[in-house]
């Protein structure tokens, strides 16, 4: 498997658009960044397609929408259920779907998941694509072939592996997005550049106005460094046996805060990151400069950087998570910013880390 950057091609309006093509097991995905959704055309015939999309979306972009029907589903995490699958289904039965029709998803991450899973799922599997239209679902969620629901109040429980043909990223949607969300994308892109990249932090730090702000060249930039860094990291590794576990950055006491306060998930990443850093720098890996810088850009992003619950309360979460193996942990740290190793530790080892780095 490999990942590679596809020639930089042209839009209609003349205005670059960059590629990318991500090879898994379970076929190719091609990421198309600066890819406008009126060109949807170009990638699918509209006579086949079944359009799936949520409330939010459907209401704001509708018109750019290419004809045909459309499945529109609830908001929010509950409904990432196999239930609104069951749903999704009976419409595409309805509808008489059947092989040649092609699904195609619009809209974040959870809108993606699903009709991810629908597609891989209804008839044994159709063709489906992707216009990720939150700056998460571009960064992060659509790229990776990994769709499914919520099951027994675990997260992404059933579901499978499948790449979607193409995944149009139109910087011109995210627009709309509530700044929490862009925030929440942000958090995945520093991620990004903590685990692989140094000089994107440079970048994002040099550019943080203008990215906040959704300047069309900048936020592109990032969003293709970071659809590349995934990607890379995915075809390198796609059923998370190793190095696709350095995307979890961040992530194992993110997941817990996330549990035990509610706050949005790149929030709680933001935080999660924070202390990961200061527990490599706590095992002698990172330099306490690099860990301070990172707090520094991921405060500037307008994330929070404190835990808002301690130590204790965390790790007996994390003891909850399916992904635990024993009373060891997979645990990501940073040797510099840019460069991540994973670690298995006992969860004592993480306890006495986290108490020396003065961390609840
Ligand atoms: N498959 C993966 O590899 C992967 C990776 C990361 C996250 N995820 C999943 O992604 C989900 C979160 O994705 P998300 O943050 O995109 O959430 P989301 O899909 O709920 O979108 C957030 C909100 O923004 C609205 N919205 C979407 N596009 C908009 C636009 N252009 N303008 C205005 N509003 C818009 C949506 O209606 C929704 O209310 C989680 O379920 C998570 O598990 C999956
Ligand atoms: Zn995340």
């Amino acid at each position: 498997m490999h990942s590679h950057a596809l020639s930089v091609g042209e839009k209609n309006d003349g205005e670059l658009m960059q590629k990318l093509l991500v090879e898994g097991a379970s076929g190719s995905s091609r990421i198309l960044v600066g890819e406008s959704i009126e060109n949807l055309k170009n990638y699918i015939d509209p006579r086949r397609t079944v359009i799936i999309t949520d409330g939010t979306v459907s209401r704001l972009y509708r018109q750019q929408f290419p004809v045909g029907p459309i499945v529109s589903i609830g908001l929010g995490e509950r409904i990432k259920t196999l239930e609104t699958v069951t749903t999704i289904f009976s419409r595409l039965v309805d509808l008489e779907a059947d092989r040649s029709t092609f699904i195609l998803g619009v809209g974040g991450g959870i809108v993606c998941d699903i009709a991810g899973f629908v597609a891989s799922t209804y008839m044994r599997g159709e063709r489906f694509g992707f216009v990720a239209t939150t700056l998460l679902a571009q960064v992060d969620a659509s790229v990776g072939g990994k769709n499914g629901v919520n099951f027994g109040g675990y997260k992404n429980m059933v579901g499978v592996f499948n790449q979607p043909e193409f995944v149009i990223c139109d910087m011109a949607l995210l627009k709309t997005l509530p700044v929490r969300e862009i925030l929440c994308g942000f958090a995945e892109i520093i991620k990004h550049g903590a685990i692989a990249d140094g000089p994107m932090l440079d970048f994002l730090e040099n550019h943080r106005d203008a990215a906040l702000d959704l300047e069309s060249s900048i936020v592109e930039h990032v969003v293709y460094r970071s659809v590349e860094i995934k990607a890379g990291v995915v075809t390198r590794d796609e059923r998370e046996h190793g190095e696709r576990r350095k995307l979890n950055f961040g992530h194992t006491f993110g997941h817990a805060i996330e549990k035990l306060t509610g706050i949005p998930h790149g929030e709680a990443v933001g935080i999660g990151m924070v202390l990961a850093a200061n527990l490599s720098v706590e095992k002698g890996m990172l330099a306490r400069n690099d860990a301070n810088r990172l707090e520094k850009i991921i405060h500037g992003f307008g994330l929070p950087v404190h835990s808002p619950v301690d130590v204790s309360s965390m790790l007996a979460a994390m003891r909850k998570d399916k992904k635990r193996e024993g009373d060891r942990i997979h645990f990501v740290f940073l040797d510099a910013l840019g460069s991540a190793r994973v670690e298995e530790i006992e969860f004592e080892e993480l306890y006495r880390l986290a108490k020396a780095a003065r961390i609840g």
